[in-house]
């Protein structure tokens, strides 16, 4: 939230009004604790839907809270880029808790949230297996937990994104460290999963958004911190998720990479469409020093000797992005853009392969 933007007199007076009626006072409480789609709103308030959406309507407008698009589903949330909403936070931190109103409609977005969660767990459930078994195949998750804490640094960080973020793990374990959080991934089942774990955890600093690794609807040199944990091995070109990831990566923020070290089980190709088998020190570094940032830490996480030989070791890199004046990361885009584009998508896939192969 940008604390240091202020309202005008007259903003002021049309924010006051836009909160100043109960249903909407409702609804900024019940935002306060999560995003809500219009749907959850009218079954929570039990008012019709066209109640409900000129309510949001009018406090979208005044700027206590924003919307977004996932899919068919608009869900909204109190700003957090516009001084409005730390004008809604106030005013409903006045609220009593005690309220009987306010206290229903707490139990029925509960319930409401339970009832997601079961149905998101259903998905889950159904993969179940398929997780289990990967998971006995490489090191530890605690062990590959804390070296991530260890590598990436104590922040704290303004913003941290976590790309591919499935069911939010990395969210949930740095969200101590950030002062706002942002998961992106491609599957909606997954995002339906993060999001009834994060409200049920209390993370309202932590949001996830549907949204395609290549082409993030970010703004450039905006994060602190970008995690990428078991995602490059499911991706055609991650040399370009890597270069997608570095133009958001703000001067002088880390990129943190997770990913398998070069194995020979092809069965994953199949069973669980890894497109990659793993990935080699050398070659991950490419990617990312073509993607304009410096490689700082490369450490390999191997599996005991009692785990036998079929196990998988798991890897971590991590990148700054060095602290250069606009000007030049701007050349620096463009020259690899160029250089990007001269090559053509398929040559870049090649020659990736090619190092793989000579990495194994
Ligand atoms: C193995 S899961 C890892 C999830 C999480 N990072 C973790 O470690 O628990 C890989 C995730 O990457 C997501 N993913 C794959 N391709 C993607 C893309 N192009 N854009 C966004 N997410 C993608 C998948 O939907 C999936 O949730």
């Amino acid at each position: 939230m940008d604390h240091s933007a202020s309202l005008t007199v007259d903003d002021l007076v049309a924010a006051l009004k836009s909160a100043a009626e109960p249903t909407r006072l409702r609804i900024l409480m019940l935002l306060a604790a999560g995003e809500l789609n219009v749907k959850d709103l009218t079954l929570i308030l039990g008012q019709s839907q066209p109640r409900i959406s000129r309510h949001l309507k009018l406090l979208t407008e005044a700027g206590l809270v924003e919307r977004f698009r996932e899919g068919s589903w608009v869900y909204f949330h109190i700003s957090d880029r516009q001084p409005g909403g730390r004008l809604a936070l106030r005013l409903i931190a006045d609220v009593d808790a005690r309220d009987a109103q306010m206290r229903r409609d707490r139990e029925r977005a509960d319930a409401l949230k339970r009832e997601r969660e079961s149905s998101a767990q259903a998905f889950f459930e159904a993969h179940a297996a398929d997780w289990d078994r990967i998971r006995t195949l490489h090191v530890a998750e605690r062990d590959v937990e804390m070296a991530m804490q260890d590598a990436i640094g104590p922040g704290p960080f303004k913003f941290f994104v976590d790309l591919g973020t499935g069911t939010g793990r990395a969210l949930d374990l740095f969200a101590d460290r950030y002062t706002r959080g942002l998961g992106i991934d491609v599957n909606q089942a997954m995002l339906a999963y993060a999001r009834a774990k994060l409200l049920h955890g209390g993370r309202t600093h932590a949001q996830v958004r549907h949204g395609d690794i290549y082409a993030l609807s970010l703004a450039d040199r905006q994060a602190d911190a970008i995690v990428m944990h078991q995602v490059l091995h499911f991706l055609s070109d991650p040399g370009l998720a890597i270069r997608e990831a570095a133009r958001v990566l703000a001067p002088g923020g880390r990129l943190l990479i997770v990913d398998f070290a070069p194995h020979d089980l092809e069965f994953l190709r199949d069973a669980e469409a890894h497109e990659r088998l793993g990935f080699s020190h050398d070659q991950v570094k490419g990617w990312l020093r073509d993607a304009g940032l410096t490689p700082k830490l490369v450490r390999d996480l191997g599996p005991v000797a009692t785990d036998g030989a079929d196990k998988l070791t798991v890897t971590l890199w991590l990148a700054e992005r060095p602290d250069a004046p606009r000007n030049s990361v701007a050349q620096t885009s463009q020259q690899i853009s160029s250089a990007d584009s001269n090559q053509g998508r398929a040559q870049r896939a090649g020659r990736g392969a090619g190092k793989y192969e000579e990495a194994r």
